[in-house]
């Protein structure tokens, strides 16, 4: 099969929960053993998230506005850095996503803290915006996104029962109230398979 129609959404896909499954198998397909590189990865389950959202319009209910970004925001010590660059340990930096430009950094200093991604990544926990105007320091990329779901990478170590939060999943939609539960649980089973699918 070629890699694009893993994005295809068979038609028998009806409820957001056989979405998520579909999805999650579909990506369980394209991530290769031998290739564990997060760029690679990142770049293909966003590409695979955002193309079949946008393949299955009965997610948002059919006539209603869709995706329109779907991403990652990484931990900034997972950059290399070039011999002229400081370290700058409290941001996200962003990574692979499709869709339009987004700003590049995310501030998650104590006391400068801002935005969903933000809060998902300190938290260490979903967060679902059902309207974005009424989310306090929400960050706009797009003036035309109305809601919002993001969730966290989380690496646990099972040796010593510890756990560092790598970045964020975040997407975005064009209607407000456009994720729920069903989403944050479809997205969390994903980051967890994506964690466990590269080297960090
Ligand atoms: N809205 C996000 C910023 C990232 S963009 O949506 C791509 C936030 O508030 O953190």
């Amino acid at each position: 099969m070629p890699h694009a129609d893993s994005a295809l959404v068979p038609e028998t896909i009806t409820t957001k929960a056989e979405f998520w499954a579909h999805t999650y198998s579909q990506l369980d397909a394209l991530l290769d053993s031998d290739q564990r590189n997060w760029v690679t990865n990142l770049s293909n389950a966003s590409s695979l998230i955002y193309n079949s959202l946008l393949a299955f319009p009965a997610h948002f209910g059919n006539g209603q506005r869709g995706v329109n970004w779907c991403g990652f925001y990484l931990d900034s010590p997972l950059f290399p850095l070039s011999s002229k660059s400081k370290p700058v340990s409290s941001r996200l930096l962003l990574g692979p996503f499709n869709g339009k430009p987004a700003c590049q950094y995310i501030n998650t200093a104590p006391g400068k803290a801002r935005g969903v991604c933000a809060d998902s990544f300190l938290q260490r926990r979903t967060v679902v915006v059902t309207d974005v105007e009424s989310y306090p320091g929400h960050i706009a990329c797009d003036g035309e996104t109305r809601s919002e779901i993001v969730c966290p990478l989380i690496l646990s170590s099972d040796g010593d029962n510890t756990s560092r939060v790598l970045g964020v999943l975040d997407l975005d939609c064009l209607a407000v109230e456009a994720f729920d539960d069903e989403d944050k649980a479809g997205l969390e089973k994903i980051a967890d398979q994506l964690v466990k699918a590269c080297d960090w």
